[in-house]
């Protein structure tokens, strides 16, 4: 049985791609098939809960050198609910604390026979180093503060649930755009589908030259709240600052938090969204976070939809690139 074909979906003829490496150099035909793709996954697994096997025989392999909740064990998740296995690999306790170079574990690991390799690191641009490098299907499961196309592709799926179509919604991302992955994707991903993005945070934390490639740039969320329909609240990312972009936690959840008080100043139907992890009264509050127009437990199970998506596209280009490569010009 071919592993790239079920009864109940059909493979895309538009897709061509092995890897996933961000959501820029993407069009938007491709943005919406990955998320045509990821629905008719998620129904057909009946709610990214039942198995099917899609992918059975095959390796996902996960290279993971920062903290991960959500990405990791929904990219686990995935690849099991079509059949796959799964290698779990961590920088700690593995042979990089022995002077292993990150392309020489990732070659390690695909030697092992994987599929696909799905790789979260601190430094922008390595995915893209590792699909230079290796054979198999790359997977950039967050690149330092550059891109984190799961997790954009994920955030559209949800809005597209709720809203039917992206095209001329005003969608704001606020808080930490410095260092946000989570934003660029969804600056990218959004603005191909149609929507009005607005970038909202400290000036320490917004750069002005947004505005520059045409996107909407604010300081004061109470100034573009009434306006928005989608809301994503980004995390603080002290990680990755080097110095404080604010006098303290307590004045930036005073800006910028999302409360109880601004939710009244806000559109009815407005959706809460959050990439997590949250940090409960700084970008939002608990009365938010756990609220009706919060979506952000959905985000979570629409991360195992659009990842199902991907590994079964990737591979899928994969074994049609083998197939041209091998038969000959009268077959
Ligand atoms: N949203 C996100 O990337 O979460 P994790 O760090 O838990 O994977």
């Amino acid at each position: 049985m071919s592993t790239a074909v079920h009864p109940e979906i059909e493979f895309p003829k538009n897709w061509h791609r092995r890897h996933l490496l961000d959501l820029e150099s993407l069009s938007q035909e491709e943005i919406s098939t990955i998320l045509d793709v990821a629905q008719q996954l998620k129904e057909l697994t009946q709610g990214c809960r039942q198995k099917i096997s899609l992918l059975a025989g095959k390796t996902c392999a996960n290279l993971f050198f920062e903290n991960s909740t959500r990405t990791r064990n929904s990219f686990s998740l995935a690849a099991k609910r079509l059949g796959a296995d799964t290698v779990e690999f961590s920088s700690a306790g593995s042979s990089v604390a022995k002077g292993e170079t990150f392309v020489d574990t990732a070659k390690t690991i695909e030697a092992m026979g994987v599929e696909w390799v799905v790789t979260r690191h601190g430094t922008p641009g390595t995915p893209h180093l590792l699909s230079r490098e290796l054979n198999c299907c790359v997977l950039n499961a967050g690149d330092g503060p550059h891109g984190h196309p799961t997790q954009g592709l994920l955030d559209m799926l949800t809005i597209r649930q709720h809203r039917g179509d992206i095209k001329g919604l005003t969608v704001a991302l606020v808080g930490d755009i410095a260092h946000s992955r989570t934003a660029r994707s969804n600056i990218w991903g959004l603005s191909k589908l149609g929507a009005h993005v607005i970038i909202c945070g400290p000036p320490t934390l917004v750069s002005p030259r947004w505005t520059e490639l045409g996107f909407e740039v604010a300081h004061h969320l109470d100034d573009i709240l009434p306006r928005c329909d989608v809301l994503n609240l980004l995390r603080i990312q002290f990680e990755r600052q080097r110095a404080r972009p604010f006098p303290s936690v307590h004045e930036y959840a005073a800006l910028y938090a999302m409360n109880g008080a601004r939710m009244q100043k806000a559109k009815d139907d407005i959706l809460i969204m959050a990439p997590g992890p949250i940090n409960r009264g700084v970008e939002i509050t608990p009365e938010v976070a756990d609220g009706p127009h919060s979506v952000i437990l959905e985000q979570v199970t629409n991360g195992i939809a659009v990842r199902m998506a991907a590994l079964w596209l990737l591979s899928g280009a994969s074994e049609r690139a083998e197939a041209n490569a091998t038969s000959s010009p009268a077959d």
